[in-house]
């Protein structure tokens, strides 16, 4: 069955419907009724969203339309109808047009147990509906956010002149070496092959031990030392039990890697990164960053453009490790050289000291993967962490160590095995060249942009310790 009509109004989107410039056209507009209020004089107003904009369409049904009193007088909240007649112009707040309905068809009603009634409710509660909270006004900005900020990352890669190539998800190697990595097996849970009192994974369907990957970071390697410059942007998976705003069992990773690239131009390469995908969301989303300011966090648009108009701060982790024993704060967590940064300092550097993006680099190698480059100092890796008010660190990156030497020694003394990274080292082998990249956190950057506490509003279906729904 088809839902045109032949010869029947034009179906536009609520967006296009609510522009001035079609007043006095006749259309046809779909989607789910979010209120229905009925006047005394005998019309009833619904407004209509279909997730093209933040904004609704205002429909008046006059009580001369054949299914008045049958179906639109009780119209239920979530219901899904399609409407047409004239486009007015309209006199309300918030809107320049309403659609004069010559009729209203009703698809599907929704019954009073439907969730989400015109009361607020709180995100903890929403994330039980995870799969009815797009139809919120939140959901649908956060949605609309979330895809504008991966087209920009596409755009941003390729007017750079990056390739966008797709890493395995399954895989064999230990980027990160932090053991947080989910197992993949075929095995049967019952009855595991066992050698020397061991399960014996060459039992197994990829005929050694297999896990999710927690970064594409090294097979993007291969093809940045081929092809020059490759970006990722794939899901990557990690099975640290951290319960907080800012952490994901399941997230999504843009690593960019560029041959010929030292430190330095990986800073910039972020920081131009970071600018653009702030302008176009700032710029293509503009409703829906007005109720972020609103309604989730005051002061975020004046935040969000300054970021924009000033260079990045930097600073060596020696130097902050520096500021924050000066600091006169009293941190949970002691600061002494050596040791990782917590969020707590993260924070008190980007929120309190710099006010803004802050660029961390050169930190101990001795908390860092094996693969970063090292300094001349024998004490640092050229690293680089992208830290930014209220979410801390978003990007993770570094110089690669691109001396077949010295990363061999380094492995060495991190008990990593030569013959599983057989292939990595061969890149150094043959033809080696300096290269660096970096990963983004996608969710961390939509939490950014909106200002959302949570880091599970910020992806459609979160996976968090605990909680695998939907
Ligand atoms: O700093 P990370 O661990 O860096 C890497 O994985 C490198 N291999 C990237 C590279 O150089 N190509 O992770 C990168 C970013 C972090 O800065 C953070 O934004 C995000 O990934 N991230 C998480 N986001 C949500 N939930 C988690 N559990 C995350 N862990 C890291
Ligand atoms: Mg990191």
């Amino acid at each position: 069955m088809s839902m045109t009509t032949p010869n029947g109004p034009r179906w536009i989107p609520v967006a296009t419907a609510r522009d001035e410039a079609h007043i006095g056209q006749v259309v046809e507009v779909r989607g789910w009724v979010r209120t229905r209020r009925d006047s005394k004089g005998g019309f009833s107003f619904i407004e209509v969203n279909d997730g093209s904009c933040f904004g609704n369409l205002q429909i008046i049904a006059d009580s001369e339309l054949a299914n008045y009193d049958s179906e639109i007088i009780s119209l239920s909240v979530g219901s899904s109808i399609v409407a047409s007649g004239t486009l007015q112009a309209s006199e309300g707040k918030g809107q320049s047009t309403e659609l004069i309905a010559s009729s209203v068809r009703v698809l599907g009603d929704a019954p009073s147990e439907f969730p989400l009634q015109k009361k607020r409710h709180s995100f903890e509660k929403l994330r039980e509906w995870a799969h009815l909270r797009p139809r919120t006004n939140s959901f649908g900005a956060i949605t609309r956010v979330r895809n504008q900020l991966a087209y920009s990352v596409h755009q941003f890669f390729q007017d750079e002149g990056f390739y966008y190539v797709n890493t395995p998800i399954i895989t064999a190697s230990d980027c990160e070496g932090a053991g947080q990595m989910f197992r993949v097996t075929a095995l049967p849970p019952d009855k595991l092959p066992l050698r020397d009192g061991k399960v014996d994974f060459s039992k197994d369907f990829f005929g050694k031990p297999t896990y999710l990957t927690v970064s594409g970071q090294l097979e993007a390697e291969t093809y940045a030392t081929s092809l020059g410059r490759c970006y990722t942007f794939g899901p990557t998976f990690r099975a640290e039990n951290s319960n907080t705003s800012r952490h994901l069992a399941e997230f999504w990773m843009i690593e960019p890697e560029a041959a010929f690239f030292e430190l330095s131009d990986n800073m910039a390469l972020a920081e131009r990164f970071i600018k653009r995908l702030l302008a176009d969301t700032l710029g293509r989303c503009a409703d829906d960053m007005d109720f972020f300011e609103a309604r989730i966090q005051k002061g975020l648009l004046a935040a969000l453009t300054t970021v924009l108009e000033k260079p990045f701060e930097h600073m060596t982790y020696t130097s902050a490790v520096d500021i924050l024993q000066n600091s006169g704060e009293s941190f949970e967590y002691p600061v002494q050289w050596g040791a990782d940064l917590q969020a707590e300092h993260e924070r008190f550097l980007t929120e309190k000291h710099i006010q803004g993006p802050l660029i961390l680099y050169d930190y101990p190698k001795t908390i860092k993967p094996f693969y970063m480059r090292c300094n001349d100092d024998d004490k640092t890796v050229a690293a680089m962490d992208v830290l930014v008010p209220q979410v801390g660190e978003i990007i993770g990156g570094s110089q690669r160590e691109e001396r077949l030497e010295v990363l061999l020694e380094r492995m060495r003394q991190m008990n990593l095995s030569e013959e599983e990274y057989w292939w990595y080292l061969d890149l150094r082998k043959f033809g080696t060249v300096p290269h660096s990249g970096f990963g983004l956190g996608f969710e961390r950057v939509v939490q950014w942009v909106t200002g959302m506490t949570n880091i599970r509003d910020c992806i459609p279906f979160p996976r968090t310790p605990g909680s695998a729904d939907f």
